[in-house]
């Protein structure tokens, strides 16, 4: 079997690339990882200014979205018969999926174009554009709501 990783973040974008990838994709080929990233600390950049009470408030609620987030996608290549497994990682967001990608031996990473930030004026979002670069496979980016052409 061959092996996708599709990183989700809940925006409307990442939701494009799971029903664009559970329609592309042969089921009985591929089976799929669905990955979702918590940002790091460092990331968010609250650690400073934030009382850990409130910095530990956040990160549960960022935990138990991840479990959803991850959970919706999942449901999504199940209901199409594929084989399905989910992730929820810490850390730098572009690294984390570059790096789960290469241990896991994928063969393609899917994602949305953009995500939760969603500025229309870029093409690509931060993540996707480090991905892209990054990813020691190919890289499919949905760009919208689109169909795959039987
Ligand atoms: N935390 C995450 N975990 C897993 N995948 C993610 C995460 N964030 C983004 N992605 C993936 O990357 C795609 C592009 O999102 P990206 O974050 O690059 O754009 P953005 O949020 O619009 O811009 P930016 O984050 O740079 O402000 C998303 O559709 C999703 O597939
Ligand atoms: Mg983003």
């Amino acid at each position: 079997m061959k092996k996708a990783l599709v990183a989700v973040d809940g925006s409307e974008y990442s939701k494009y690339a799971v029903e664009y990838t559970s329609d592309l994709l042969d089921k009985e080929k591929w089976e799929v990882i669905v990955l979702h990233v918590i940002p790091s600390l460092e990331e968010i950049s609250i650690e400073s200014v934030a009382p850990p009470s409130l910095v530990e408030a956040l990160f549960n609620e960022l935990r138990e979205n991840a479990k959803r987030i991850v959970g919706d996608a999942a449901n999504v290549f199940k209901e199409k018969g594929f084989k399905v497994s989910t992730l929820i990682k810490e850390g730098h967001v572009g690294k984390t999926i570059v790096e789960t990608a290469k241990e896991l031996d994928v063969d393609l990473v899917a994602m949305g174009t953009r995500g939760m930030s969603g500025i229309k004026a870029l093409i690509l979002g931060s993540v996707a554009r480090y991905v892209a670069n990054h990813a020691h496979c190919p890289v499919l980016v949905v760009r919208k709501k689109e169909r795959v052409k039987r």
